[in-house]
């Protein structure tokens, strides 16, 4: 559109005739009120850049009245109707003023909030840029964070069976092939995952912590100087299902749930926390009594063995959330390392254990204490304590315990009364302190000491295993012969009712054989065969000792007390293997048994270190009644 040739008539002096008057000054007023409200400099440069200077100053009302609409309605048509322009003119402004005053009203309102709340928000804005420069640290925190430590260097009496604790290898007593055994395994290029079988308190874990050690100070091994040795329990383990904890595996906080820190959970961010396998990445995870892990936990363990990570997820992680923390975001992307040698114990039988977890492990065996390496365990113990004590000392400890933990403990005991009763100068323990110490705690011999020079009728020592302890089955026959009642040939066997049926079926087995073997009829006897302290032995390895038990009875002939006898017999008289030899050749010593008979085949299960005790290896009851009677 050409300036100055608006109006097509141009006469809007005529058309408007007396009003025309009144619009002129309309316009001239809404010049002002525009200039007022935008400020003069900026109209001045609207009308600049829009080439407008012409128009504003014209004379006609029509050019003025299109620079109007210009600026204004920024229309840029034919004016045909200069009141109806006007008017629209005037709607527009006064909605601008409206929105205008709002706004300084909406302005002023928040001013008088800054005003009264001013000192209030400055001190939270202060606070919080205080807080981004210290970190999460108050007086508050330092305090409690001092009291801790003030509590760590207050110890009481564990220190005294740390302080005790083995510190090298040779002062671990009765161990040596479980010791070789795990260095060999431990202290290599390839160290192997190991499981370690054998009672409670023999040294497993001294020994496994030992074992690292000396593997570190190897040039072949791949254990750094700062491998850890992370130590749990299988039976302290706690999990849930929902993996919502799991301090093994490690676990992931949702955001929502508590526990989750602040500041993600604001941000609804959840946190991987890593468990004891990244713990002990690069080093040992030592997990006593393995075997009582839940079934579920196992796998999951057998897994982080497979992958030497552990993987974590959450449906509340958004990897393109740029609040997420670089660390969080590696350990969903890639796991957390957890590359570590496990080493765990238990007292259980191997096939108690896990076949998968056994299969990934290397097996050692740790044997029962004997009463001289229980002595030595002491002996070694004052040694550290630095008393003296009577010569018997040691010997009557070994009478209370076969656990090299329960040994020290006792020794500990002892020397504690013996400084409360008499101080710290010149501490000597005697025989008399120790027998104070067992009455007040109640301790009894472990295993009473049989009488091995004694000869008795129709008693025998036999021998059985619990765990991995093994002990002697008292087992006595008594025999009457049958006169009256019914006479000959109508004899009774009575055996404990409690005893397991394959026991019952050795008695039976045994009156066979002593009828073959011997000749003579056992039916012409009432027999009463009794297992000493509890009838409920089973399996059939008591039968060898049931038949010699019997034979003493019927024959009269009386046994030797300082043999003890294993074996199963058979129906024709021959002995057969049992299991748990290593356990009974223990248990037989502990309670000063000098000979063992046990059946040939078990011959190879017999450790090469036995010196205490004569083990006699035999094929048939025959050979049997040579050595016994
Ligand atoms: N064979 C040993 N030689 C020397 N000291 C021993 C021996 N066995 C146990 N001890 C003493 O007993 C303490 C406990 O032993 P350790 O914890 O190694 O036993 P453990 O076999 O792991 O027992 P548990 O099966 O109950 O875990 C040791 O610190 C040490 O003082
Ligand atoms: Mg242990």
């Amino acid at each position: 559109m050409v300036n100055g040739a608006i109006f097509a008539a141009n006469n809007v002096e005529k058309a408007l005739g007396r009003g025309y008057e009144g619009l002129c000054s309309k316009v001239t007023e809404i010049f002002d009120v525009m200039k007022k409200m935008w400020g003069p400099e900026y109209i001045d440069a609207v009308i600049e850049k829009e080439k407008l200077s012409d128009m504003v100053n014209s004379s006609a009302l029509e050019n003025r009245i299109y620079a109007l609409q210009r600026i204004v309605l920024k229309e840029d048509t034919y004016v045909d109707d200069p009141i109806y322009v006007l008017d629209k003119i005037e709607k527009k402004l006064a909605n601008i003023i409206a929105k205008k005053q709002i706004e300084s009203k909406l302005q002023k309102e928040v001013e008088k909030i800054l005003d009264e709340k001013q000192d209030k928000l400055l001190d939270e804005l202060r606070l919080s840029i205080l807080k981004k420069q210290r970190g999460p640290e108050n007086s508050k925190t330092f305090k409690k964070l001092a009291n801790l430590q003030k509590m760590d260097t207050i110890k009481l009496s564990k220190s005294i069976m740390e302080h005790l604790r083995p510190s090298t290898i040779e002062e671990i007593i009765g161990q040596k092939n479980a010791i070789a055994a795990i260095l060999s395994k431990l202290a290599s290029p390839y160290p192997q995952h190991i499981i370690l079988y054998g009672p409670p308190g023999v040294g497993k874990t001294t020994t496994a912590r030992l074992a690292l050690s000396l593997a570190k100070s190897l040039k072949a091994s791949p254990f750094n100087d700062d491998a850890a040795f992370i130590e749990t329990d299988g039976t302290t383990l706690r999990w849930d299902k929902g993996d919502a904890t799991n301090p093994l595996i490690g676990s992931v906080h949702d955001p929502i749930y508590q526990g989750s820190k602040k500041d993600l959970a604001e941000m609804g961010i959840p946190e991987p926390k890593t468990g004891l396998v990244t713990d002990a990445h690069g080093g040992v995870l030592f997990i006593d009594e393995i075997g009582e892990i839940d079934p579920i936990l196992q796998n999951k363990l057998l897994k982080v063995l497979e992958d030497k990570r552990v993987d974590f997820s959450s449906s509340y992680y958004d990897p393109d959330d740029e609040n997420v923390p670089a660390y969080i975001k590696k350990l969903f992307n890639e796991g957390a390392p957890a590359d570590f040698i496990l080493i765990g114990a238990t007292t259980r039988q191997p096939k108690d254990i896990n076949p998968a977890l056994r299969s990934r492990c290397a097996e050692v065996f740790f044997e029962p204490l004997t009463k001289k390496d229980v002595e030595a365990i002491v002996l070694n113990a004052a040694k550290k304590l630095k008393i003296t004590m009577d010569a018997l000392v040691p010997k009557l400890i070994s009478e209370y315990t076969i656990e090299g933990r329960k040994a020290v403990s006792i020794l500990a005991d002892v020397y504690g009364n013996v400084i409360y009763k008499k101080g710290l100068k010149n501490i000597h323990l005697t025989t008399e302190d120790v027998y104070e110490v067992a009455a007040l705690s109640r301790l009894v011999p472990f295993n009473k000491q049989i009488n091995t020079e004694d000869v008795v009728v129709g008693k025998v020592n036999g021998l059985g295993v619990s765990g991995f302890l093994g002990s002697i089955l008292e087992i006595e026959a008594v025999a009457f012969k049958r006169e009256k009642e019914g006479g000959k040939g109508s004899g009774t066997i009575r055996f404990n009712d409690t005893a397991g049926s394959m026991t019952k079926d050795s008695v039976f087995n045994a009156a066979s054989v002593i009828r073959m073997v011997t000749g003579i009829e056992i039916s012409d006897f009432d027999v009463h065969v009794n297992v000493v302290g509890g009838g409920n032995v089973d399996g059939p390895s008591a039968g060898a000792a049931i038949t010699i038990a019997v034979l003493s009875a019927v024959t009269k002939k009386p046994i030797k007390q300082n043999i003890a006898i294993t074996g199963e017999i058979s129906l024709l008289g021959h002995i057969k293997p049992v299991g748990g030899i290593i356990e009974k050749i223990y248990g037989a010593v502990q309670v000063g048994i000098t000979k063992i008979i046990i059946p040939y085949e078990n011959k190879k299960d017999v450790p090469c270190n036995i010196s205490d005790i004569e083990i006699i290896a035999v094929r048939n009851i025959n050979q049997i009644l040579d050595i016994v009677f």
